[in-house]
Parts: C-alpha cells; sequence; structure tokens
C-alpha cells in the first residue's frame, strides 16, 4: 500500500478546493435532485427493535466468524432507527434536497412472507412524514442485501424462484402504504454484488445443490423475474411512480489500442451493466454476448417474462464511483474459454482499479506514470453519455450512488482531522463538474445520491472502511459533517439554475 502522501493532492488542511469550472455558464437544470443515500442494515441498528426478524445479515455479522474482517455488527450502527429525525434535520440543514433510504424487509415482514408488522409500517411512515416536513424528497429502495433469514433458510432465497412472489407481496404491501407520499423507487440495490460477489459461505444456510459457478446466473435470473413483477405492481397501483432498478460499475476503458482489449470490453459490459440493463431496458432478454459464455447454465425466459421484463425501468439508476481498465485474458480468449475453471471472471476479460487494501479508487490504476488519481471528468461524462446512448432510459440517468473511501481515514484520530476530507472533497467537487459537462453535452442527468449520509457499516470491511459525508462517534452516536459533505452541496448550489 502506498503512503498517504501518494494519495493526497498538495491540499493544506481546511482549504477549500476551488469551486471554478471550465465553463461558468454551465448550469443544473432546476428540477436536478441531489441528496445522500444509506441503507437500513448499514446504519439502522435496532436489530431487535419492534418486532423486526433476522435477515441473513445478523448470521453472517454474528455467527461467521471473520465474515466482517472487523468481526462489527450491525446491531447498533447509527443507531438511524432512533435517530432519523435528527438525521433528516441534518440534512435538510445543508440544504440537500432528496434522502435515499431501504426498507428493511424482515421489519416488515418478519419471516419473510405472512405475518405483517404495522410497527414497522409505523416507523417507516413516520420517517417518510419527517422527510416531508423538511423538504426533502424520500427515495426508497425496496431490497438492500437484508434478506429475511427465513427465505434464505427455507428455500435458498434468491436461488429459488419462489423469492419472486415473495418480493412481489413484500412490495405490495410496501408501494400500498407509502405510494401517495413516495415518489421514487428503487426496487433491487447491485444485483451483481449481491448475486455474485457475496457467495454465502456454505454450513450457516440451508444447503443448495445448485453449484457456485451457477449460482450468480440463478440469483440474477429471479432479480429480474422479482424486479419486473413488482415494477408492474407498482404501476398498477400508481401509473406515477418512478420505479427502477439499481444497477452498478465502473466505466470500462480498454487497456491498450489492441482489438483484444476492445473485445474484453465488450464482455466486461456484458458481464456487469448490460447483464441486467439490456433485460429492463432494451430486449426482455440477456445480451447475446452472455448468453455464448454461459450458455450451459444462463437460465431461459419465458415470452411472457421477457414482456414483463422489457421497459420496466423508469430511470436508469446507475452506482457509478469510479472507472476499470479492462484487458483481454493473458492466455488468449481461446485458452480462456476453454479452461473451464475459470469461474470468476466466466467473461475471460482482466480488470485494474487501484485498490489499496479495501480502499477505492477515483480512476483507474495506470502504468508507472500514469496518475493515479484520474479525475472524474475524465471519465464520468463518457460513462453517462454511453448509458444513455446505449439503453436510452426514458426517464434519464440518475447516479444513484457515487462516493469514495479515504485510505487510512479510520487511522485518524483527533476530530479536526476526521472531518477535513480533502480526497473526498475534490472527488465530489470533480464528479459534480463532470456532471455539468455530461449536462452541456445532452446527456439527461436527473440527479445525484452521494454515498453516504454518514459512515457505516461497510459490509464485509465492518465500520474501517468510511464512505460518509457526516463522520459518526460510535459511542456518542453524534454526528458530525466533514468538509466534503459542505463542498458536496456548495458546488451544487452554485451552478444550480436559479
Ligand atoms: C454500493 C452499495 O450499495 C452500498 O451498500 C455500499 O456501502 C457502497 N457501494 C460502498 O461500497
Amino acid at each position: 500500500i502506498p503512503p498517504p502522501s501518494l494519495y493526497y493532492p498538495p491540499f493544506p488542511g481546511g482549504q477549500q478546493v476551488p469551486l471554478q469550472t471550465k465553463n461558468e455558464s454551465w448550469q443544473f437544470p432546476k428540477d436536478f435532485w441531489y441528496g445522500v443515500a444509506g441503507a437500513a442494515y448499514q446504519i439502522e441498528g435496532a436489530v431487535k427493535a419492534e418486532g423486526r426478524g433476522p435477515s441473513i445479515w445478523d448470521v453472517l455479522t454474528h455467527r461467521v466468524t471473520n465474515y466482517i474482517v472487523t468481526n462489527d455488527t450491525g446491531d447498533v450502527a447509527d443507531n438511524n432507527y432512533y435517530q432519523y429525525k435528527e438525521d433528516i434535520a441534518r440534512i435538510a440543514a445543508l440544504g440537500i434536497k432528496t434522502y435515499s433510504f431501504s426498507i428493511s424487509w424482515s421489519r416488515i415482514l418478519p419471516f419473510g412472507s405472512g405475518t405483517v408488522n404495522e410497527a414497522a409500517l409505523a416507523h417507516y411512515d413516520d420517517l417518510i412524514d419527517t422527510c416531508h416536513q423538511y423538504g426533502v424528497t424520500p427515495m426508497a429502495t425496496l431490497y438492500h442485501w437484508d434478506l429475511p433469514l427465513y427465505l434464505q433458510n427455507t428455500y435458498g432465497g434468491w436461488l429459488s424462484d419462489s423469492i419472486v412472489a415473495d418480493f412481489t407481496e413484500y412490495a405490495r404491501i410496501v408501494f400500498n402504504r407509502y405510494h401517495s407520499k413516495v415518489h421514487y423507487w428503487f426496487t433491487i440495490n447491485e444485483p451483481i454484488v449481491f448475486c455474485g460477489f457475496y457467495p454465502l459461505p456454505q454450513n450457516y444456510f440451508k444447503a443448495t445443490t445448485i453449484p457456485d459457478v451457477e449460482q450468480p446466473y440463478w440469483c440474477g435470473h429471479h432479480a429480474l423475474l422479482a424486479h419486473s413483477s413488482a415494477y408492474r405492481l407498482g404501476k398498477s397501483i400508481n401509473s406515477s411512480l418512478s420505479i427502477s432498478f439499481k444497477t452498478n460499475g465502473g466505466y470500462k476503458i480498454p487497456r491498450t489500442d489492441s482489438s483484444a482489449d476492445a473485445d474484453a470490453v465488450q464482455r466486461a459490459w456484458a458481464f456487469n451493466e448490460a447483464w441486467f440493463a439490456d433485460p429492463v431496458f432494451l430486449t426482455g432478454d440477456y445480451p447475446s454476448l452472455l448468453k455464448d459464455f454461459v450458455s450451459g447454465f444462463l437460465p431461459d425466459f419465458t415470452s411472457e417474462q421477457i414482456a414483463q421484463i422489457n421497459g420496466s425501468g423508469d430511470i436508469f439508476a446507475h452506482d457509478a464511483y469510479t472507472s476499470d481498465f479492462v484487458m483481454a485474458p493473458d492466455s488468449g480468449i481461446a485458452a480462456c474459454v476453454a479452461n473451464s475453471s475459470n469461474e470468476l471472471y466466466p467473461g475471460c476479460y482482466n480488470t485494474t482499479k487501484l485498490y489499496a487494501g479495501d480502499y477505492w479508487a477515483i480512476g483507474p490504476a495506470g502504468d508507472p506514470g500514469t496518475p493515479w488519481l484520474n479525475k472524474a471528468t475524465d471519465w464520468v461524462p463518457v460513462f453517462l453519455k454511453y448509458i444513455q446512448d446505449t439503453w436510452k432510459p426514458r426517464g434519464g440517468i440518475a447516479v444513484s450512488e457515487f462516493g469514495i473511501s479515504e485510505p487510512y481515514e479510520e487511522l485518524r484520530t483527533s476530530l479536526p482531522s476526521i472531518l477535513i476530507d480533502p480526497l473526498r472533497s475534490q472527488y465530489y467537487v470533480d464528479y459534480m463538474q463532470a456532471i455539468l459537462i455530461a449536462l452541456s453535452e445532452g446527456v439527461n442527468v436527473v440527479g445525484t445520491l452521494a454515498w453516504s449520509i454518514y459512515d457505516n457499516l461497510e459490509w464485509t470491511s465492518g465500520y474501517s472502511v468510511k464512505f460518509g459525508i457526516q463522520y459518526v462517534n460510535l459511542t456518542t452516536q453524534e454526528r458530525y459533517f466533514k468538509a466534503s459533505a459542505f463542498e458536496y452541496v456548495n458546488i451544487i448550489e452554485k451552478y444550480l439554475e436559479k
């Protein structure tokens, strides 16, 4: 891991990032929504309160030793279940217009289906009402990875098609309750992550006979069916709702000019964004490149299912944190395809990104000599244009998450040093400038959600990896704005159409 000095631009403590862009007449449109995001298990705590049932993350944090590197849990987290009013007031005070939160399925339905827990419904009622009181637009995600444990243990969760009916029923309860006061909905968060990158450890959950290599595709298949079923249902309850599916992934840049790397980039799109975006936005079915590579076990959709999935997305909601260099496999494509043990990257491409431990990069890792801190202005406008040209979303594009963890942030101990986060500040200013560029080039970007409202349980990395624009003292539960919180709002307000 390189020393911190390599990451930080010379940036004396407390100094603000300059806010001017290349063109002072660029603007965010008046109705551009800018906000912050969080997710239930990462922030709420109160895991035993008011009738909540267990989710798979209670098992992963409590029973699977070292699954979370620090053995942290979400038991208390940021205490948001009790402090949401203060949290909403704080973001409103900052000038933030939008709050994206997730609803905990196992609070609403402690066993995933069946008995409905009125206390949980009343909780989110009050959270949503509080947003409106403060002039903050609430946006709700139905599924941010905290699957009710009972569904995992009875039928294997997302690996079974039983999930589709249960998810739809959960969506029905939630849409019926809140459709008149929540306009923007995200059904499912980042399927490639929970389907592909967080394999559930054996022995703690119901055994499955589906081989590891096939599991991401069954899970993704059911996620698409569950999403589209909930989409159709939501529209039938209230046709004016905006309902989207949250995808994720970095912008893919060929490592060299070779045609082999250009082909690898196409496969990388297919195995990431296009796996879900082609069905929802283009065809109702998987991209042909994906089919070619995993034809042995990619499930088929029926023609009714294709019709249900096709067009089941309003805004293209993409979590766009960073970019990647993509390369053809060293062995060459024929050898890679022939190698049946190549399970991790069945699409036969490699990526490099500047990863230092669990930290994230702003841009792709380059050769020696390539600046490590590639600016968002270099890749965000092209990325968003690529999304618009490829998937043509009718509701425009939302950057539904973006953010950065600063290397070594957890080692800072004094409050002043914690609250000055130069790399994150620079990232937000660059990123919002990049959005201005994209807008000026005709890309219909409708909003941005900074990840995250505050530091929280970063899944397997526990609390040691921090993405917040606020710091939370986990002992006292006091919240503090970091410099980046102000930078994010300042640049938007400066360029917002008056
Ligand atoms: C995306 C996920 O939706 C969120 O839960 C996570 O904390 C951030 N990425 C950062 O890794």
